[in-house]
């Protein structure tokens, strides 16, 4: 199916100059000049049958000839200016061409000019069904089945968004824009969509909660534990998640338990090294577990006792030795006080219990099938065939290790990931919201920020061969990590007011179109500049509102203050904060 039929008579105008890809169109009438919005596209016949060029409104101007060319010898215009010939120019830019058919597939688009259009060629408008179905062809959306559609083209109520699924996650994605443009909305109108695919596959990281009202089959919520769940034996049934602290690497328990800035932290880290890798020795030889004997390493997700771990630190540190004459301290004694003293903190801390304070059963190796099931397995894998879209609720880890926990979940999904044979893997998404919190710029010596950085890092390099996507959801792109960003190929870019934040934007938009970078901070709320793999030709598009909201947590200041009365809360909030819990 031909997509451009038009007859010439429906030409807005016709090539006045053309100057590499740059085109002037000269437009006959003023009806026909109203139809022309600067970042609209339009179409021009080319020189080669069965191509079309297509271009972007650049800029749009009318203006008398006598006019100007009076207003040349003395400055001033002619009075009797409205009966004037008009000239009508419009500034298109060329981005690419349609071909109606190349080998067997027809309808294929080019980021390339092949050709060039003549003077006199005729341009037309690209709107309603036209624009839906050309731009299906540039986002290479099947007209069957399943398709992921944001919403509609602002310039074009008519037109609907479509993005191609396969593309949008392949090679990573991010949502930018200032808090309150509509970043979460967006995220839940892709999750929408998604979720209705039988075996969706994908994790949310949602920090705040956000995403809790989000509700249907493809949908399952967990929170990680807090203070308040500890104990709580029915715990995992009830979505309650615990990250036992023996599925941390190496380099994030060092992170937790050695202060770096101790002139003692070297032997520290060595010396919890070296004994964890006993630990976990000793934990396979009581399991009888003979094949991961051989092979297993410090970072290998073994249980160990943590009990037994502390009492050995302790021995260590308080180690006396035979010397010549008689009795001497032991090489690390008291050089690990400090350590102890932080791990002791770490673990009987309340708000770390989902890492220290587990039940007995996840300290078993078959534990860890269970999780993973839970967290990597897509809908139709999940044991109960629902839910194949996890959110995993964090609000209730403390934020000074939040990088921490986030990249466990990360790394434990990315591991797993690589080690599933080809044949049997299954792609699964990473939606990553506020970003900026765990995936900073630098890691500024912060230990937590450094382990993240290069899980995230390593994800956005290597995620698409094993089949892991990243889509990262942030209002400070400029505070992402820029290596991850640089390896997102789509981008969500939504209203954005921050100048810096709005560079790195800019920068990610492909050269020709850089004049698009000018609409980000007068985008409205839910509305977005959409471009990438997913979508070549960057488009304004207005996100349709999902059908569960997320919480945006905006309180309505005035009115609240504006009511008589209000509840008090104050006696329950300072015990839950004493209790740190809110239940
Ligand atoms: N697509 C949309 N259509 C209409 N209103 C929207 C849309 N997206 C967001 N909004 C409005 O903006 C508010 C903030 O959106 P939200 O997604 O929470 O912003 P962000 O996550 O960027 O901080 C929402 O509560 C809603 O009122
Ligand atoms: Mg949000």
């Amino acid at each position: 199916m031909k997509i451009f039929k038009y007859k010439d008579e429906e030409a807005l105008g016709a090539v006045l100059s053309v100057d590499t890809a740059m085109v002037i169109v000269k437009v006959a009438d003023l009806d026909r000049l109203r139809r022309m919005q600067v970042n609209r596209l339009v179409v021009l016949q080319s020189s080669k049958a069965g191509q079309h060029l297509i271009g972007i409104i650049q800029k749009i101007t009318r203006s008398s000839v006598e006019q100007e060319l009076s207003a040349k010898e003395d400055g001033e215009p002619l009075e009797s200016e409205p009966l004037m010939p008009q000239l009508n120019l419009v500034r298109v830019s060329l981005i690419g061409t349609l071909i109606d058919k190349v080998g067997t597939k027809e309808n294929v688009f080019r980021r390339t000019l092949e050709t060039v259009p003549e003077i006199d060629a005729n341009c037309f408008a690209v709107e309603g069904e036209v624009l839906t179905s050309f731009m299906r062809v540039v986002a290479n959306v099947a007209d069957e089945g399943q398709k992921l559609s944001l919403g509609h083209y602002t310039l074009d109520e008519d037109a609907e968004a479509y993005l191609n699924g396969n593309k949008f996650f392949q090679r990573h994605a991010i949502i930018v824009g200032s808090t309150g443009s509509g970043k979460s909305w967006t995220t839940a109108r892709v999750l929408e969509q998604a979720a209705i695919l039988p075996s969706v596959n994908a994790l949310v990281l949602d920090l705040h909660g956000e995403y809790a009202p989000m509700e249907g089959a493809g949908i399952r919520h967990y929170r990680v534990a807090g203070p308040g769940d500890l104990g709580n034996k029915k715990g995992l049934k009830d979505g309650v998640l615990y990250l036992p602290y023996w599925l941390l690497g190496y380099e994030a328990l060092i992170s937790m338990f050695v202060d770096r800035s101790d002139q003692n932290a070297p032997n520290q880290a060595m010396i919890i090294g070296r004994e964890i890798v006993k630990m976990k020795k000793k934990f396979l030889e009581q399991k009888k577990a003979k094949a991961l004997l051989e092979n297993f390493t410090i970072d290998s997700p073994v249980p160990f006792s943590m009990d037994e771990l502390f009492a050995e630190i302790n021995n260590i540190n308080t180690e006396m030795v035979q010397g010549a004459r008689g009795d001497k301290q032991g090489d690390f004694y008291g050089k690990l006080s400090r350590m102890i003293a932080r791990l002791e903190n770490k673990r009987t801390d309340r708000r770390l219990g989902f890492l220290f304070q587990a039940p007995a059963e996840a300290n078993e190796l078959s534990w860890l099938d269970e999780l993973s099931r839970k967290l990597i397995a897509g809908t139709s894998n999940q044991s109960d065939k629902k839910g194949g879209i996890k959110i995993i609720d964090f609000s209730e880890v403390p934020s000074d290790i939040l990088p921490l926990i986030v990249s466990l979940v990360a790394r434990l999904t990315f591991s797993l990931q690589q080690w599933t044979s080809l044949e049997k893997r299954h792609p699964i998404a990473l939606f990553c919201d506020e970003a900026h919190l765990y995936i900073p710029l630098r890691s500024e010596g912060d230990a937590a920020n450094e382990v993240s950085i290069k899980i995230f890092e390593k994800i956005a390099k290597e995620g698409r061969k094993y089949g892991v996507g990243l889509v990262i959801i942030s209002q400070r792109p400029s505070e992402v990590n820029h290596t991850v960003l640089s390896q997102c190929n789509n981008l969500v870019a939504m209203r954005l007011t921050n100048a810096e934040d709005q560079n790195v934007v800019r920068k990610l938009l492909p050269d020709s179109l850089g004049g698009f970078g000018d609409v980000l901070p007068i985008l409205d709320t839910g509305e977005a500049l959409v471009v990438g793999d997913a979508s070549l030709l960057p488009s304004r598009v207005r996100v349709k509102e999902p059908n569960s909201k997320p919480n945006s947590g905006t309180v309505e200041f005035w009115d609240r203050w504006a009511k008589s009365s209000c509840e008090d809360g104050i006696v329950d909030a300072v015990e839950a904060w004493r209790k740190q819990n809110l239940q």
